[in-house]
């Protein structure tokens, strides 16, 4: 059954290479899904060496636990490895049909990132974003041909979560969202198209729900009891874990996005934003001051 939204598939044009732009946790969960499911090379790009190794690393240790799991033969593990490699400049993208972009959640930057992709892919390649709460129609703004930009937005554990939001922006084309449904098909992800909307459908929910917890512990809430107060719906995490998942930077982001956009509705932790700032690793604590350090 046809995606509501979703145009003809026969509009879809293939693909038989995919970039990605940024080799942080989540670039290198998709790269390696991509490579397993499309079955394709992926080439993975990033501005220095250790970061692309991290990611190809990452993707090698992947590719070892689904072989001890069996999962994957041997064979098939040895494909996926030589699939995904790295490059550190986007010229590997020249024969690419589908670059997807995972970097930093700041529009500047993609809008950068998606000007340097455009200068060297094919004219009919696909432009790609996770972003999980950024305007496509804006970020498509600056870009030659706006009409292949869609948003790919992915869930953390990317292997795991099977849903997939499509985006499409104001220029967005036919073909290209017919593309995006194919690939998140090819992915054996559930795909549905949102409008671009501020933090678009997921997050928005998510961040009621999370924003919520956090605010009952700057309230005075015992972590403790904010902590385990929703193990009687029997979500797979608790919150404080699942934001950990995250990321507390991509949270607070997002949180940032919808507060803009509706300042009634939506709040942003102090307390969250501070843990941020300091660049400190770890979970959300209400009782986290600066001068801790
Ligand atoms: N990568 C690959 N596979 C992973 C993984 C990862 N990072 N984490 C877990 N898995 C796999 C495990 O290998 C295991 O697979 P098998 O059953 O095939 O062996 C399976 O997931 C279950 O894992 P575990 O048994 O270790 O642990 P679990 O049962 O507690 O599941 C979880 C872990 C899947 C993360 C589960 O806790 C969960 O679903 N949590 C909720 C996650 C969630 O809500 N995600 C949405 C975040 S919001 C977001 O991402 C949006 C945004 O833009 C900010």
């Amino acid at each position: 059954k046809r995606p509501a939204g979703a145009p003809d598939k026969s509009l879809a044009r293939k693909v038989t290479k995919v970039g990605v732009v940024g080799a942080g946790l989540m670039a290198s969960q998709m790269a390696l899904l991509f490579a397993r499911r499309l079955e394709v090379p992926v080439v993975l790009t990033d501005l220095d060496q250790s970061r692309l190794d991290k990611g190809v690393g990452y993707v090698r240790d992947e590719v070892g636990k689904l072989l001890a799991k069996g999962r994957i033969t041997a064979d098939q593990a040895n494909r996926l490895t030589s699939l995904v490699t790295g490059s550190l400049t986007k010229d590997a993208f020249a024969d690419a049909d589908f670059v997807i972009e995972a970097v930093f959640e700041d529009m500047a930057v993609k809008k950068q990132v998606f000007a340097e992709v455009e200068a060297v892919v094919p004219a009919t390649c696909v432009l790609a974003t996770n972003t999980s709460s950024l305007s496509l129609t804006e970020m498509g703004a600056g870009l030659a041909h706006p009409e292949r930009l869609v948003g790919f937005h992915f869930f953390n554990p990317v292997a795991v979560m099977p849903l997939l939001e499509i985006v499409r922006g104001a220029a967005t084309d036919d073909a290209t969202l017919a593309t995006a449904f194919a690939v998140g098909k090819s992915l054996k992800k559930s795909s549905v198209l949102v409008k671009d909307a501020p933090a678009f459908v997921v997050n928005r929910l998510l961040t009621c729900f999370m924003g919520e917890v956090v605010a009952a512990v700057d309230e005075g809430t015992p972590l403790e009891t904010a902590e385990h107060a929703l193990d009687g719906l029997g979500l797979p995490m608790t919150p404080f874990a699942l934001l950990q998942l995250v990321g507390p930077a991509v949270g607070l982001h997002v949180a940032e996005t919808l507060h803009e956009a509706f300042p009634d509705r939506f709040g942003v932790s102090e307390n969250m934003a501070k843990l941020v700032a300091s660049g400190k690793p770890g979970v959300y604590r209400p009782d986290f001051t600066l001068d801790e350090e």
